[in-house]
């Protein structure tokens, strides 16, 4: 299992020493929650401050967009030092030009889905994306409790991944994942697992993110 820490959960008076914190404790992936207060009901940060931290760790950046209108945005992700970028089904964007607009910036593209959505709305665009990232919470807030009946989906969408040979794409879940959860994840197939409050809270992080990657 790769564990990519959130950065919603750390501390923001002292974010470039939090990544460089996530970094020796052996995350795979940086997640960054960027919210605009239209899309989700809270508002986070943008490409100014994605950029202005990318020089502290050479992992990939994970940029999750919970915005209305990313299309408009992807060059300031991709200046900004975007590794991924994922984005959701349910914006008001057009979905084949955000992805393209991603991939020709060199970018790895990905879908999200909330818990609401549907598995089949992401089947028309798998051929071109890298990741689906399916939210096992409400976008919006870090430490929600995790959804278990997001289990089923993931399987549909790992299901029909292979049944087009498409066995490279990463299905990644975020929200509500720690000790307690991350083995219904593993068992369902996930690849990814995004951890904002129990990375963070925890006494050690990098014993957490140890064990996590042994599921
Ligand atoms: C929620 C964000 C998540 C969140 C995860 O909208 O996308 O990345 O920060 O935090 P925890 O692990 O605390 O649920
Ligand atoms: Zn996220």
């Amino acid at each position: 299992m790769k564990i990519a820490p959130s950065l919603l959960s750390c501390d923001f008076s002292k974010m470039g020493e939090e990544i460089e914190r996530m970094d020796q404790a052996g995350a795979d992936w940086m997640h960054l929650d960027v919210m605009d207060g239209h899309f989700v009901p809270n508002i986070t940060f943008g490409a100014p401050i994605i950029k202005a931290v990318r020089k502290l760790s050479n992992r990939p950046f994970d940029v999750h967009l919970m915005i209305s209108e990313p299309l408009k945005y992807i060059d300031d992700f991709a200046d900004a030092g975007a590794d991924i970028i994922t984005f959701h089904v349910e914006c008001d964007s057009d979905i084949d030009s955000t992805i393209d607009k991603i991939k020709s910036r060199g970018v790895k593209p990905g879908l999200v889905l909330k818990p609401n959505t549907p598995a089949w709305t992401v089947f028309p665009y798998l051929e071109k994306l890298d990741v689906v990232l399916v939210m096992t919470v409400e976008p919006g807030f870090g430490g929600q409790s995790f959804m278990p009946n997001m289990m089923p989906k993931v399987k549909e969408i790992k299901r029909e991944c292979h049944r087009r040979g498409l066995d490279n794409i990463l299905i990644e879940a975020d929200g509500g994942i720690g000790r307690d959860t991350i083995e219904q994840a593993a068992d369902a197939g996930v690849d990814v697992c995004v951890a904002g409050t129990a990375v963070f809270r925890a006494a050690d992080p990098a014993k957490a993110i140890e064990l996590f990657k042994t599921f």
